[in-house]
């Protein structure tokens, strides 16, 4: 049995650390594409990276390419092709020169990879995946975008912060688009099965949601340029190694909703079952007042980036 095949379109900050961490956990071989350009250079890092490999024994291999036949038949594709968000920008300034760029990529995916599991990371994450979706006609279940991982990642780190307690022990989730209407959902957030509101208070609580709504742009802010990429590249392995290990892990994930939570016909972040099957199953419950009002209003701008696609 050959190993999964996984292809990166996209090999800036994102796709590279993607490359790393997969190879690292030995997730399949990697192939990273980016414009004609950047093909050497994404040479250089498929065989940097392989030559990392033999410290710790892993055997995956890498390769560099501009060339979309190479992701001929691949198991995995992951999109993080599209122009980084630079300081004063919100996502969606970039959603026309995005869009492009994923017009292109989705009729590329289609024809050389039909069957892949599909995870989309490019902003604004909301519109990219729909548009991905629209464009290529895959079905639901093969099509997911990267956001509320990464954005539960950071709402578990800054929990760990404030409580001084271990981050492998916060369980919360993040629900809605990936822009600062967000939902962290901190009523059901737990350290160790103990909840959130008996740790902190509800002020230092608000703190950590509100800090949680705009993580991607505080990084922004610190760099100066370009937007976060390491536990972004995290946050897509997860789901990557969920699909290809066929974990069933529970992961907030843009996914299409058809009724679920009250929401037809768009991705929004939900949690989500990632296995073999892709998307398996999007686990549903109920929701209190301002949580719904919450969702309600995340969804409204969710609607608006969509229809700013004209793909409707
Ligand atoms: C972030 C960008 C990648 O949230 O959307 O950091």
């Amino acid at each position: 049995m050959s190993r999964p095949k996984i292809a990166l379109i996209g090999g800036g900050q994102v796709g590279g650390n993607i490359a790393l961490l997969s190879a690292q956990k030995e997730l399949g071989d990697i192939i990273i594409l980016d414009i004609p350009e950047a093909e050497n250079f994404m040479k250089g890092k498929a065989l940097d990276i392989s030559q990392l490999l033999p410290h710790d024994g892993y055997d995956s291999k890498l390769s560099g390419t501009s060339n979309f036949e190479d992701i001929k038949d691949s198991d995995v594709v992951v999109i993080t092709a599209g122009f980084p968000r630079q300081p004063g920008m919100n996502r969606e300034d970039l959603l026309q020169k995005n869009l492009d760029i994923m017009t292109n990529v989705a009729n590329q995916v289609k024809k050389y990879a039909p069957k892949a599991f599909v995870i989309v990371v490019s902003n604004p994450l909301d519109a990219m995946v729909y548009a991905f979706h629209k464009i290529s006609g895959f079905p639901k279940n093969k099509v997911v975008g990267m956001a509320g991982a990464l954005d539960s990642a950071r709402f578990r780190a800054f929990i760990a912060e404030a409580t001084n307690l271990s981050s492998q022990d916060v369980n919360c989730m993040v629900l809605g688009g990936h822009g600062d209407t967000m939902v962290p959902v901190s009523r059901l957030a737990t350290v160790g099965g103990v909840p959130l509101s008996s740790l902190l208070s509800e002020n230092e609580i608000i703190a950590i949601e509100n800090r949680t709504r705009v993580g991607g742009g505080e990084i922004v802010k610190l760099f100066g340029k370009g937007s976060a990429f390491y536990a972004p590249a995290q946050s897509a392995v997860e789901m990557i190694e969920s699909f290809v290990r066929d974990k069933k892990r529970v992961i907030p994930c843009a996914s299409l909703c058809e009724g679920e939570f009250d929401i037809d016909g768009y991705f929004i972040g939900v949690p989500t079952v990632i296995g073999s099957g892709g998307v398996e199953k999007i686990l549903t419950f109920d929701l209190d007042k301002d949580e719904k009002a919450a969702l309600s209003n995340t969804l409204v701008e969710v609607k608006k980036t969509v229809s700013e696609t004209g793909l409707q």
